[in-house]
């Protein structure tokens, strides 16, 4: 199958909805072009790193930003603990959990862990919250979700730790529509009860919809506060009173400061890719939201990777907490991912992935996503791709919301299979039939290569990466094999002689953000 004379006839891939309204991207997209499809044009303005509109709180500095000091004298009690084991899981022996546990690769830590559930009736949801999991045709709960849910259903503290795409997201949200169905309704003036803070704007609004989905038989009202959309409609849901908040930090300090907003009512805090949450982009941001919460919350972290760098950062924002490790606790890809690296000079890279896109498109339904470094690279390539004929969009944080939010819907329905993006993709988006992630220019460290290649094989599919690795990548080549290899996959060699010659260990992990311009206290606007 050939995608030759794609957008040939207009149309379908013009972004147009908001050209007139939007004009510095108005000019990307539809003003004639490649193959009369519209993608010519200027417009490739403000590349590169920095470039603004990233997140959250406008220009503001949301760093230097000050939010009272509440006070948490005198506040209500709340009942945070609602686990009924049920008899079958009480009736296991040890050896039978061990048993349960070893099988499924579930490591355990803390005081008086409680036993995992099999099945998703022991797990003593209400039936309300179980009808929706059963209309999502579930089989059985992931690993995390089995020894999750009691863990976060008996109100402490958690560190949970998963490969991509194994339900991390319902691990968190059917306890949490548990803990608002058994707190006092809201009353006027009252913040959320449930607070979920995510790096990036699509991210947050795929938790949204997660909401909807498995809170809506109870009535659960929620909002999505994020940057680069209107400040209306967040206001109002606001002022109007929701249970569930889901936000990007910026925007969310941003509506704190402005009073729009409290949080003398959360309770149940989840920070979701929380190294990401933790590492220095975003972590003052992030201890300025906490402290305006009742230290008594309970507060549960989740990622796909921990390094040791954000381990006692962590421990701050804990009380007692519970960790659940599922698989290796070093630094570990989802298996269901065929890795595959290529050493390359960085001028066969484009003709590369031309090459790979004539092998790997040929199945219909199948998405391709590619990362790219920067913002105009994403820019560049996709120009390019399109003026070759392929049907491809970018997604990086210097587009206007209103373009990401069109690019991806486009990439989510097929109708453009083929989606460039910065690391603003890498971390929990879940879109369906994504079968191969290339690294058109490698990541900045290991967790986002993993974060990166898992946007594919999730929830028990399979997929395939492939990785464009050159010899300025040297540095991530020794932690890019050790991933390979507990993965059990093929190392080419030149990967390993490139781990011989380099100095090994990339940039630290939490110091990222800081290199190529993008300046303090914009953790999104990197990408
Ligand atoms: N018990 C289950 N059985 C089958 N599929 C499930 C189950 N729970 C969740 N899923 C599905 O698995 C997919 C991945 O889930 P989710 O996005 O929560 O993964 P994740 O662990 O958060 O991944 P990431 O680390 O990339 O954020 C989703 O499409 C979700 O609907
Ligand atoms: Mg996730």
């Amino acid at each position: 199958m050939s995608y030759g004379g794609y957008g040939g006839g207009g149309g379908v891939d013009r972004y147009e909805p908001y050209k007139s309204s939007d004009s510095r991207y108005g000019s990307s997209y539809g003003g004639g072009g490649h193959g009369g499809g519209g993608y010519g044009g200027g417009g490739y303005g403000g590349g590169g790193y920095g470039g603004g509109g990233g997140f959250g709180g406008g220009r503001r500095d949301l760093d230097s930003m000050q939010l009272a000091k509440p006070d948490f004298s005198n506040l209500p009690k709340f009942e945070k603990n609602f686990y009924l084991e049920h008899p079958a899981v009480r009736a296991r022996t040890d050896a039978q959990i061990e048993d349960y546990r070893a099988k499924r690769q579930i490591h355990v830590y803390g005081d008086g862990v409680p036993k995992p559930v099999t099945n998703f009736e022991e797990a003593s949801f209400p039936e309300y919250v179980l009808g929706e999991v059963m209309k999502a045709g579930f089989t059985e709960p992931t690993p995390i979700q089995a020894q999750g849910w009691p863990m976060a259903l008996l109100g402490r503290d958690l560190v949970g730790l998963a490969e991509t795409g194994s339900g991390k997201t319902l691990a968190y949200l059917l306890p949490a529509v548990v803990h608002i169905n058994a707190q006092p309704y809201l009353e006027r003036g009252d913040g959320p009860i449930v607070l979920i803070i995510a790096p990036t704007r699509e991210l947050a609004v795929q938790i949204q919809e997660e909401c909807h989905k498995f809170g809506s038989s109870s009535r659960i009202k929620h909002t999505c506060v994020y940057g680069g959309a209107p400040r209306g409609p967040q206001v109002r849901d606001l002022q109007n009173g929701v249970e569930i908040c889901i936000a990007t930090p910026g925007r969310l300090i941003d509506m704190l400061d402005s009073r729009v907003t409290n949080l003398r009512r959360v309770t149940y805090l989840v920070l979701d890719e929380a190294d990401r949450m933790l590492d220095m982009g975003f972590e003052p941001q992030i201890r300025k939201i906490v402290d305006q919460i009742r230290p008594d919350r309970q507060t549960l972290l989740w990622s796909a990777t921990w390094p040791k760098e954000v381990q006692s950062i962590a421990r701050d924002f804990l009380q007692n907490p519970y960790q659940v490790i599922i698989g290796n606790p070093d630094l570990k890809a989802n298996h269901n991912i065929t890795q595959i690296v290529e050493v390359i000079a960085e001028y066969d890279k484009y003709p590369r992935l031309r090459d790979l896109l004539k092998e790997v498109m040929t199945q219909a339904g199948a998405k391709v996503l590619i990362f790219c470094e920067t913002k105009r690279g994403c820019d560049d390539i996709t120009r390019s791709l399109r003026s070759d004929g392929w049907p491809a969009l970018a997604l990086h944080g210097d587009k206007s919301q209103k373009e990401r939010d069109w690019v991806l819907a486009e990439f989510k329905s097929n109708r453009h299979p083929l989606m460039l993006a910065t690391d603003v993709a890498a971390r929990g988006l879940d879109v369906k039939d994504i079968k191969v992630v290339v690294n058109y220019d490698m990541p900045n460290n290991a967790e986002d290569y993993v974060h990166r290649i898992g946007r594919t094989g999730r929830a028990g599919a399979t997929g395939t990466s492939y990785s464009f690795f050159t010899a300025a990548n040297g540095r991530l080549a020794r932690d890019i094999i050790k991933i390979m290899r507990e993965a059990n996959q093929v190392v080419p060699p030149a990967l390993d002689q490139l781990a011989m010659t380099s100095s090994g260990g990339g940039p630290s992990f939490r110091s990222r953000g800081f290199g190529g311009g993008g300046g303090r206290g914009g953790g999104g606007r990197r990408y």
